[in-house]
């Protein structure tokens, strides 16, 4: 018997009414008041699981793009893409709200810790019940860097650099808990198994972090790993990554 190849579907969300077309917003029927109203991710989520999508993952920017002119005048101004509420605000709504929709989110190795990667993306794999995804971005933008104390972006090698470097340190995170580790036992009064909860120790060329990590294990162990870029040097990343690479 022939096996019919299966086409994986993943929507390209953002947590306002500009996603990818511009001017779709001004259309009649596009709903504008509702980009802080839970049930717009609850129905978001809902008719992507019910259209059988495997995942939905926000793209996001830590900045109000100002691509064009240097100023956020058009860009903004006109309904460019942009972030309204903060996608991990969205993200666990949408968890509420279905059993089997992938939910993903856009975090930046340039501009976060692994700490706080990890600790994020592995709390929204718990609450999600394994669903988390990680779209691995390391920035591109000048107003991103403008926003983090930097006058501009660090070149790409650099930035590349460090993000091989937060991915490995959030896997030693993510791997810092055995999924036995959180025992529970109230006839015993055993809460955790220390001896399964170990130390990260990453001493990277960028970041360092001790660990454990301070949330269990999550039920994928990390979250499926996304990674957009596709010159020569983002294939090392996107390797490392391998579970997903989005195309526009
Ligand atoms: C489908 C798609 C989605 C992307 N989403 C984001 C995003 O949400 N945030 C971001 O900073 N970069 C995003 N990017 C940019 C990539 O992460 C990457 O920086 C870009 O493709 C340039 O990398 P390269 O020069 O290695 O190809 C996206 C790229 C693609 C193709």
């Amino acid at each position: 018997m022939t096996r019919r190849p299966k086409m994986h579907l993943v929507a390209y969300l953002r947590t306002n009414s500009t996603a990818s077309y511009a001017g779709g917003w001004r259309h009649p029927a596009a709903p504008l008041d509702d980009v802080w109203s839970p049930e717009r991710y609850q129905s978001l989520a809902r008719l992507l699981e019910n259209a059988c999508f495997d995942a939905g993952f926000f793209a996001d920017n830590l900045a109000l793009p100002d691509l064009y002119k240097g100023r956020i005048d058009d860009y903004i101004g006109r309904g460019g893409q942009a972030s309204l509420l903060d996608p991990m605000i969205a993200l666990p709504i949408m968890a509420a709200a279905t059993t089997r929709l992938g939910l993903g989110a856009t975090l930046s190795t340039t501009f976060n810790e692994p700490y706080h990667l990890a600790r994020s993306l592995g709390s929204l794999d718990l609450v999600s019940g394994g669903r988390a995804a990680w779209n691995i971005v390391s920035s591109t933008m000048d107003c991103e860097a403008r926003n983090f104390g930097l006058p501009a972006m660090p070149d790409k090698e650099t930035r590349y650099d460090r993000a091989d470097d937060v991915l490995e340190a959030c896997t030693k995170l993510w791997d810092s808990w055995d999924a036995e580790a959180l025992v529970m036992d109230r006839g015993s009064g055993v809460f955790a198994d220390t001896s399964r909860i170990r130390a990260a120790d990453h001493d990277g060329p960028f970041v360092r972090v001790k660990g454990p990590l301070g949330i269990p294990r999550s039920p994928q162990g990390q979250p499926v790993l996304m990674q957009a870029g596709s010159s020569p040097r983002a294939l090392p990343l996107a390797i490392a990554a391998a579970a997903a690479v989005p195309r526009r």
